[in-house]
């Protein structure tokens, strides 16, 4: 059965082959399955905003969907930069947005540099049925940019003693959000299976 990801970025479609075309599921991108309209994320929610983005694309498809919407919160920053991470402070890219997090804590010692990245996907099935699922990565935000792999904010997000920049995609991949998101929706579809 055809499935459309509200997304072309090729990293997150082949995270999501990998573990959803042994459920029976043929992944697609958003521009292979010939969509080519940019949802606004305009919810104030991760949930609301991966929502809004399949439902669009399930009203146009009629055809089994997954969005998901994602971000960083930061404790000490009441949860910023939040469903804003990938326009924070009105900053054009990356390393302006991190430069901004590592200025507003500047003054805030380390126990109280505790973060997490959220992920949420909305699913819909093929008969309109809709499942969401939230995942999280815990960890705390390290006082200067470090590694080279990854994005986005993955160079001060610091995990088990390295910077997610500094760890192996598979290795990020198996501990994400994303990841941990991508589990809970394997294991509410793998259920539905089994109860028929
Ligand atoms: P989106 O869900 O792909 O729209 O991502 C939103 C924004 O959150 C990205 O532009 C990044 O700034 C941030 N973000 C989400 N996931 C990650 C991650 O795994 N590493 C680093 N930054 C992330």
């Amino acid at each position: 059965m055809k499935l459309i990801i509200a997304s072309n970025n090729k990293g997150k479609i082949r995270e999501y082959k990998q573990l959803l075309e042994p459920l029976g599921y043929s992944v697609v991108s958003q521009s292979e399955a010939g969509i080519n309209i940019e949802v606004e994320e305009t919810g104030t929610t991760f949930a609301e905003n991966s929502a809004l983005k399949a439902r669009a694309i399930y009203d146009i498809s009629k055809c089994a969907v997954l969005a998901d919407d994602s971000g960083l919160e930061i404790d000490a920053l009441n949860g910023e930069p939040g469903v804003y991470s990938a326009r924070y402070g009105g900053c054009t890219n990356d390393a302006d947005r991190v430069s901004l997090v590592l200025s507003k804590l500047k003054d805030v010692p380390e126990e109280k540099r505790t973060a997490h990245f959220v992920c949420t996907i909305h699913f819909i099935a093929h008969n309109g049925e809709e499942i969401a699922v939230e995942g999280r990565v815990y960890g705390s935000i390290g006082y200067s940019p470090i590694g080279d792999n990854g994005f986005g904010y993955d160079p001060i997000f610091m995990y088990d003693g390295k910077s997610f920049a500094q760890i192996a995609p598979e290795e990020k991949n198996s501990v994400s959000h994303r990841a941990n998101a991508l589990k809970a929706l394997v294991q509410k579809l793998t259920q539905k299976e089994s109860i028929g």
